[in-house]
């Protein structure tokens, strides 16, 4: 099987509240995007990786991409559009199979993602990357309203794998009605295709707000232990 990587990193990083889009700070003094993309370099099945990347973007350059593999195009508006563009990009290469996987995830876990792509071509069926909640959940704004019941709840990361025309029928297919999609499961789960949930390690933290920075370098200095 043929199997192909997205990296969306057109976005702004609104809530880190920086002066460049957060993909560009430097942790430990290499930018969040270039983590993220030698760690997914080190994916040897894969053929093809596309990186989404914004048109106002001033930071990106080609000589940040790893190797030959790697190549870039236009982002959209939102995630989901970024993810449909670098899609159709893919489109020649006619892949198989998609792994999506944030330019602001750089602390995944090879092994994890190993574990998606064997279960998904094992059973034939798509699946993300995803942890059991551990906080007490509570519905509300000022006040609480509920208390949400966690067992069945789970945190979904990235990546997210699914066979390449389903993912794009349903990304095309739920941006066309308007629905919130933020991530591809939800675009699956519109079509009601199965999402597979791959226990994750916790540490692949979506790196969001100026508190995660500290903390992600304080994982990337113990992974490299
Ligand atoms: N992304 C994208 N295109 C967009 C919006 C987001 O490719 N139009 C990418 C981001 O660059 C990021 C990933 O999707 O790698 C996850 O999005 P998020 O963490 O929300 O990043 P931002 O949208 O940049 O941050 P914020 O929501 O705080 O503005
Ligand atoms: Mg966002």
């Amino acid at each position: 099987d043929k199997l192909a990587v997205v990296i969306p990193a057109a976005g702004v990083g609104s809530r880190m509240q920086a002066q460049m889009p957060k993909q560009y700070i430097p942790l430990l003094g290499k930018p969040i995007l270039v983590h993220t993309l030698e760690k997914l370099a080190g994916l040897e099945c894969v053929s093809q990786f596309m990186v989404a990347v914004s048109k106002e973007d001033g930071y990106f350059s080609s000589a940040l991409l790893p190797d030959s593999r790697f190549s870039h195009c236009e982002g959209g508006q939102e995630r989901a559009d970024s993810v449909l563009l670098a899609l159709k990009a893919l489109a020649p290469s006619r892949p198989d199979w998609v792994l999506v996987h944030d330019a602001a995830r750089p602390l995944v876990a090879l092994d994890d993602i190993h574990q998606l792509i064997s279960q998904c071509i094992n059973q034939q069926q798509g699946g993300i990357l995803a942890a059991k909640v551990k906080d007490t959940i509570k519905r509300g704004a000022e006040l609480v309203q509920e208390t949400v019941p966690r067992a069945s709840l789970w945190q979904a990361f990235t990546p997210q794998m699914f066979r390449y025309e389903e993912l794009l029928a349903a990304l095309e297919f739920g941006l066309s009605q308007g629905a919130n999609i933020t991530d591809e499961a939800s675009a699956m789960e519109l079509q009601n295709q199965p999402v597979q949930l791959i226990a994750a390690r916790t540490d692949n933290i979506k790196i969001t707000t100026p508190e995660d920075l500290p903390l992600a370098e304080f994982i990337i200095q113990q992974q490299g232990k």
